[in-house]
Formats: C-alpha cells, sequence, structure tokens
C-alpha cells in the first residue's frame, strides 16, 4: 500500500536522525575528549531541533490522519499507525515558547541541583525546582489527563500507567515488605567484606566480558565500553551498546551492572530490525525494559543456579581474593538485604521503599499537597518510616538522585514496576522451560533467551505492558510474584521461619 510506504519511509528518515543523535551522546558519554563539550552540545541540539521539526510535519499528520482510517491495513501495520498517530497528537501539543521554556528551566535547574549536592544545600536547588514543578503541572494540562495530574506524566516514560494502579502496588510494598524487612534485620547476618578486597580491573573487565558471552549477547551487533555511569543505547538492532564501570574494591559494581545492561542489551538486539523506526521496532516502555535488565541482574545474575554456573570461573580470575570463600559464602554476602540511604546501592528488597518515597512525592508535588521547601523534612520523615535510617545531609537524602534535576517526574515508578514484572515473567519462564534450573547451573542460558525472544522481544510495541503481561503470563501486574521471589528466597539466606 503506497501511503503506509511513505509513512514507513518518513519514520526511518526520523529513525536516521535519532539514532545519529544517539551515537552522539554515547560518544560524549565515553570517548569524546573534554573539549568538545560545547560544540558537541551544539550539535546535539541543532539535530534534535530538525527531529522534532520533522516528528510534527503537516504532510506526516494528514498521512497518519488517513491511514488511522484505513481498512486495508494489517494488524501490526494498524498498530504501528495508531501508536505513531498517538505520538504525533501528542507532539503537537507542545508549543514551541514551551519546550524552550523547559529547556532553559532544566539547564539551570540542572546546575543548581550540581552546587546544591557538592554543598549539601537543599536551598540553592529549591527555587530553581520550584519553577521546574509549575512548568511540569502546566505540562500536565496541556497532554490532558483523567483524574490525577501525575497521570499525564507518568504516562511519558510509562504508557498506561496511573496513580490508582500504582497506589495499589505500593500499599503492598508498605504493607507486606515493611514486616518482612524488619524479620530479616533481626536474623544473623552475611558478611560481604570478601568483595571490598582489591580485584585487577583488567581482570574484572575480562570477567565481565565472560557473562556478556555466556547471556549470548551477541558482540558481532554490539560492544561493551567503560562510562561513569552505566547505560544501554541503540543504534539500530543490530548495533547496541553498553557499557560498564570497574572499581578495584568493589567486585559487586562491575558485575551487576554488566549483567542489568547486558539484560537491556539483549532486548534491544532481540527487536525486530525489519521494523525500524516503526513502533513495533520499539520497546514497549521503560518499565518492560527495566524488566529484562533486572530479570537478568536480579532473578538470575543473584540466584544459586547462576553462582554454581560462574563462581569457579570467577575464583579463577581471582584466587587470592576468593579461595577461603565458599560458594555458599559468597552467595549470601551478595544477597545481604540492609536499610540503607542511597537508592542506587540498595539491594532488590529495599530498593522499592525509595521508590516508594519518591513516588509519593511526586504525586504530592503534582496536587500541590506538598510544596518544594517542605521536601528535606517530608524525604527524612519518610525514610525514617520505612527504611529506619535518617540521612544527616541532603547530598545523602532529598538531593541524591539527578532524575528531578532533569526534570524527570514520573520516571522513577518504573524501576519498580521493571522489578515486578521481572519476578511475574521468570516465575512463568521457570514453569514454561523444561529444567530451567539446571540450564542455568550449567551455564546454558539460551533457553531463558529464547523464551524471552518469542514471549517479549519480537514483538516491540505490539503490545501495550498491561497486554503484554496478561499475554506472557495470563494476567495483570501482580506484586504477589515478586513478594513470592522475596520470600522464598531470603528465607533460605536468613534461615527464617
Ligand atoms: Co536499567
Amino acid at each position: 500500500m503506497k501511503k503506509y510506504d511513505s509513512y514507513k519511509a518518513k519514520l526511518s528518515k526520523i529513525a536516521d536522525l535519532e539514532y545519529t543523535l544517539a551515537v552522539l551522546g554515547w560518544d560524549q558519554e565515553t570517548y569524546m575528549p573534554e573539549k568538545g563539550a560545547d560544540f558537541r552540545a551544539q550539535q546535539i541540539s541543532t539535530l534534535s531541533g530538525i527531529g522534532h521539526e520533522m516528528s510534527v510535519e503537516k504532510d506526516l499528520g494528514e498521512l497518519l490522519k488517513k491511514l488511522h482510517k484505513s481498512k486495508e491495513l494489517d494488524k501490526k501495520q494498524s498498530r504501528n499507525v495508531e501508536e505513531s498517530y498517538k505520538d504525533y497528537k501528542q507532539s503537537k501539543k507542545y508549543t514551541t515558547e514551551f519546550v524552550e521554556l523547559l529547556s532553559k528551566t532544566t539547564s539551570e535547574c540542572f546546575q543548581a541541583w550540581q552546587k546544591a549536592k557538592q554543598q549539601s544545600d537543599f536551598k540553592i536547588f529549591a527555587p530553581h525546582f520550584t519553577k521546574m514543578v509549575k512548568l511540569k503541572r502546566q505540562e500536565a494540562e496541556m497532554l490532558g489527563y483523567k483524574k490525577h495530574p501525575y497521570n499525564a506524566l507518568l504516562d511519558q516514560y510509562e504508557p498506561g500507567a496511573n496513580v490508582a494502579d500504582l497506589d495499589i502496588l505500593f500499599k503492598d510494598v508498605r504493607e507486606q515488605l515493611v514486616g518482612f524487612v524488619k524479620k530479616i534485620a533481626a536474623a544473623k547476618q552475611n558478611s560481604d567484606a570478601f568483595a571490598h578486597k582489591h580485584y585487577d580491573k583488567d581482570k574484572q573487565w575480562n570477567f565481565g566480558i565472560d557473562l556478556l558471552k555466556q547471556m549470548h549477547y551477541d558482540f558481532e551487533a554490539g560492544r561493551q565500553d567503560i562510562s561513569i555511569h552505566p547505560f544501554t543505547t541503540s543504534f539500530s538492532p543490530l548495533d547496541v551498546r553498553v557499557t560498564t564501570k570497574v572499581i578495584e574494591n568493589n567486585l559487586k559494581s562491575m558485575i551487576w551492572s554488566c549483567i542489568h545492561e547486558g539484560g537491556h542489551g539483549l532486548y534491544e538486539q532481540g527487536l525486530p530490525a525489519s521494523q525500524y523506526g516503526l513502533p513495533l521496532g520499539e520497546a514497549v516502555s521503560l518499565g518492560i525494559h527495566e524488566s529484562q535488565s533486572r530479570l537478568w541482574e536480579n532473578n538470575v545474575g543473584r540466584g544459586l543456579p547462576y553462582w554454581k554456573a560462574n563462581y569457579k570461573k570467577l575464583q579463577g580470575y581471582f584466587p587470592e581474593q576468593l579461595k577461603s570463600v565458599t560458594l555458599d559464602q559468597f552467595y549470601k554476602g551478595i544477597n545481604q538485604v540492609k536499610p540503607s540511604l542511597i537508592r542506587i546501592e540498595a539491594d532488590e528488597v529495599t530498593y522499592h521503599f525509595h521508590i516508594l518515597v519518591r513516588y509519593e512525592i511526586e504525586k504530592a508535588l503534582m496536587d500541590g499537597s506538598v510544596e518544594v521547601k517542605d521536601l528535606p523534612a517530608f524525604w527524612n520523615e519518610h525514610y525514617k518510616k520505612y527504611l529506619g535510617v535518617s540521612a544527616t545531609k541532603d547530598s545523602e537524602g532529598v538531593l541524591q538522585d539527578i532524575h528531578w534535576s532533569h526534570g524527570s517526574i514520573g520516571y522513577f515508578p518504573t524501576y519498580s514496576l521493571g522489578s515486578f514484572y521481572a519476578a511475574q515473567f521468570f516465575y512463568f519462564a521457570s514453569k514454561e522451560i523444561k529444567g530451567l534450573q539446571q540450564h542455568i547451573e550449567k551455564g546454558n542460558m539460551l533457553p531463558l533467551l529464547n523464551w524471552l525472544r518469542e514471549k517479549i522481544h519480537k514483538h516491540g510495541k505490539f503490545y501495550s505492558a498491561a497486554d503484554l503481561c496478561k499475554h506472557v503470563t495470563g494476567e495483570k501486574l501482580n506484586f504477589k510474584y515478586f513478594m513470592n521471589y522475596a520470600t522464598d528466597k531470603y528465607s533460605v539466606i536468613y534461615n527464617l521461619k
């Protein structure tokens, strides 16, 4: 069909531009010399502007409107058109003045945050963040929403997510997880001192590459490099980049950032290249993306079968450091559950309290029930309540994350959603793949990867997150899968009755 072909061609051109931007961004975080920063920012801004113009172009809008009514499209084609039309109408809601004001406020807010964090002084950040919150409320009005203004922002990161559903999930977190963590805290604790000995950087790197190869991350369609914050980016399903960071006295950092980003990378490599530039060639949502990284990182990579497969190899790299550490001690040491102040250092169980606090704050900021100036107190009070810890300075409390300074309000919940989806998917993978644990124990990750490819990766955006979950597991997202996973695993590790 001619109209569909010209739509496909237009989207392909927009994708060319966006993936080119991704190359520039990847280079900026990995190899770009310091002096290149200013012109690079200019280049990125110019190309972003052109990309935006192309995606709100009038011809494209008319084409989408006609295609949207067409009866000649097959299922996949209509799904592509439906998603593209939604994106198009969404982009059209932004006025140039608003985009410019938001971009200016964001860069001011980010600079203020850096300074505020350095000096651990929330007052430096507060006036700029107040402006940001005001703009975000305007944005919600501009985009439109049902029931709660926060829903408009959530929808940008996790289409379909809303306060009503998240309230139910986080109520479960509060009611079930708080008590469980208290039980763990009362039990005998395991040591992870071995992880903080000296570990040669090159050897760590090589072990990380071994792990990626074992996961079947395709090095002919990707590569790994070093960056300050590990990330995954894609230029097409045939060129997907992951990064990691290697710290000499912290073995954990490299291992689980490698596996985590590897999981993101496998998802991107598994998207259908035939749908390049189209919604069916893209990931469903941030939450589903995060489910893929966390399934590998936690459900697989922090499990006993995984280390039955890999611990000898790790000891081979580091005989001195690990010769007197048994597999059991290693497994218990890497699975400590302990309330802490910093989100990115949290274990897989207490992690969700960090998200819960941020979720409650964002919701309250958006409906006006809390003001920016009161955030440090709100923060500390809730950390005390859920985690039993309190920050002595703002840099370790309310100022720790970059997200709000970037205007990313509505992003945090996707992290918890990712873990909960991961637990639910992994439960069904274990049920449907014969002998999955035994395969993993032997280092054979292919049955799991093939299952993920077939059930999740190859569909791109054909399903919404909610529909995908139903398609894979027969029901909507349910916290009980995560709770059961955590209870089973940590009751054994901590010898709980
Ligand atoms: Co991630």
